[in-house]
């Protein structure tokens, strides 16, 4: 009987903290199983990565459905028929449903490139983050791992970790800074649940204890 903690991890982009996932699965250093990588996006280098590494992968195409929550719906469809019990955004660009979120409370977490709550919210992706950051002359940025609930980047943080900002940064020069950090802290945090240092709800009448 394996125990491991299933993952379903959601992504649109590039996918290199998905990357980092299974790799530290595959070097023992993280007790985990993706069991579903799901994407918005058909050609998302995240898709190409599970494939590569034979991991069960599926497309929602959210142009394809008339409102987010029928979206979601298929989304939910998939992460329970793969019983999946922790639901990893990696750089997945869609805001989630009310539905969605209340579906798996304290079982979503995501991945953020600041230190939230500054730089987060609505708008406050990729990029622009980083752009943003330089713009207020911030001399400390950094990644934040944090349960997601109804509110976008606002749920409780599961840890954070932080880079300098140097003078002569871009956006991105910044951003690989950050994004190295992201692979360290993502699994970090994914082990911290795996062991049980953190409760994942079950359902909608446990009582969450999401502090560390
Ligand atoms: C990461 O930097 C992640 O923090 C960010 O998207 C990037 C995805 O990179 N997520 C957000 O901005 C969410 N608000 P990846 O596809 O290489 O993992």
């Amino acid at each position: 009987m394996d125990h491991k903690l299933k993952l379903a991890c959601l992504a649109s982009g590039g996918g290199t903290n998905l990357q980092a996932i299974i790799d530290n699965i595959e070097s023992g250093r993280l007790e985990a199983r993706i069991v579903a990588v799901i994407s918005n996006v058909s050609g998302a280098g995240a898709l190409t990565r599970a494939q590569k590494h034979g991991l069960p992968w599926f497309v929602v195409n959210n142009k394809e459905y008339t409102s987010r929550q029928l979206f979601d719906r298929e989304l939910a469809d998939i992460i329970d028929r793969q019983e999946a019990q922790l639901i990893c955004l990696c750089g997945f660009m869609r805001v989630l449903s009310p539905f969605f979120t209340d579906h798996y409370p304290g079982r979503i977490i995501n991945i953020h490139p600041a230190l939230l709550p500054a730089y987060g919210g609505k708008g406050f992706y990729g990029h622009k983050v980083h752009e943003a950051v330089l713009a207020s002359g911030e001399k400390v940025s950094g990644c934040t791992v944090h349960f997601v609930d109804q509110e976008v980047d606002h749920g409780p943080i599961i840890l954070q970790r932080t880079v300098p900002v140097l003078p002569e940064d871009t956006a991105d020069t910044l951003a690989d800074r950050v994004l190295k950090e992201e692979h360290l802290a993502y699994s970090q945090a994914i082990s911290m649940i795996a062991r049980g240092e953190l409760e994942i709800g079950t359902n909608k009448n446990t009582p969450l204890k999401m502090r560390l």
